[in-house]
């Protein structure tokens, strides 16, 4: 219990072997990220502030968000927010929390240039507003089975300025899409059903399924993905997030798409994360079922 009139110091000390019990692995960082919250602070300010006592409500609310640590809920829930590529975005449990290892695909994309991209599986919609966010002339659909995921992005788009360029769809990956687009960019579910119970609390029971498995192999979004031609204008590039063990798996799935010059680049780790492709020349626009130009979600 977290009592008014301690110092944020003395709150702090009695929170961190809290968190340490309850097998939080971060647990100094976390707690410190989630006093600053308490305390309407920013991380960065913390320590100026470490002396000052907490009021009555920050100590109420603190004691909230570590016992909700506790619990192994993820901190971006708690504080409802994640900084990617240097911008907040509001998470919900509704999708996945930004990773940084998603910054990869996000700098492979910058590397040229785009003017209208299309974002599958956008969840909070980080991929797609950082690359609007980084070039502005350009335009973005991002889709998401998820309609509560695809409210967050639009929120989101809201939050960041970019309602007037980025529209958004609730469909099946990139069906009844129109394109051209000259960028598709995705991160799918890519966790085998099988690799779940080794996850993280706060991953396994905290972000939704919908966004962390196919519920098979871990390769059942990409095939899904490329089994229909996507809606590339001529030459458009494909970037797709992969696991670590996936990397050679989805090269050969866009090569039988008939993508060519195939890449598979790496994270910070040296690890596969991302493949890319280009569109052959004479890449049919494909549309299927009813169209998708959406700002709202369509279904
Ligand atoms: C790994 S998350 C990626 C979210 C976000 N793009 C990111 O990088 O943080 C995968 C996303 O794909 C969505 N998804 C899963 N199945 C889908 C489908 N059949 N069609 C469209 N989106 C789907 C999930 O709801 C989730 O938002």
């Amino acid at each position: 219990m977290t009592v008014p009139g301690l110092s944020a110091a003395q709150a702090l000390r009695q929170a961190i072997p809290r968190l340490v019990a309850a097998g939080v692995p971060d647990a100094a960082a976390d707690a410190r990220r989630l006093l600053a919250h308490a305390m309407d602070l920013a991380p960065g300010r913390l320590t100026l502030h470490l002396p000052d006592a907490l009021s009555p409500a920050a100590a109420a609310a603190f004691d909230r968000l570590v016992a909700a640590r506790a619990t192994r809920a993820p901190v971006s829930h708690l504080t409802g927010t994640r900084a990617f590529w240097g911008r907040d975005f509001a998470v919900t449990p509704d999708v996945l929390d930004p990773r940084p290892e998603t910054e990869v695909l996000v700098a492979a994309a910058l590397a040229h240039t785009f003017a209208r991209v299309l974002d599958l599986g956008t969840g909070s919609g980080c991929i797609l507003l950082t690359l609007l966010a980084e070039r502005p002339d350009a335009t973005g659909l991002g889709t998401d089975a998820s309609r509560a995921a695809i409210a967050v992005a639009q929120a989101n788009a809201v939050a960041l300025g970019l309602t007037a360029r980025a529209a958004f769809a609730v469909t099946d990956w990139a069906q009844g899409v129109t394109g051209p687009f000259d960028l598709i960019v995705a991160n799918p579910p890519y966790i085998a059903l099988a690799e779940l119970p080794a996850l993280s609390p706060e991953v396994r029971d905290h972000e939704p399924r919908i966004a962390l498995t196919d519920g098979g192999d871990g390769l059942g979004a990409y095939r899904a993905i490329l089994r229909h031609p996507l809606p590339f204008g001529p030459r458009g590039r494909l970037l797709m997030e992969v696991g670590p063990t996936q990397g050679r798996a989805v090269a050969a799935l866009m090569a039988a798409a008939g993508l060519t010059a195939i890449m598979t680049l790496p994270d910070l780790d040296g690890r596969d994360r991302v493949v890319t492709g280009v569109a052959p020349l004479s890449s049919p626009d494909h549309h299927q079922g009813r169209q998708v130009h959406g700002r709202e979600s369509t279904t």
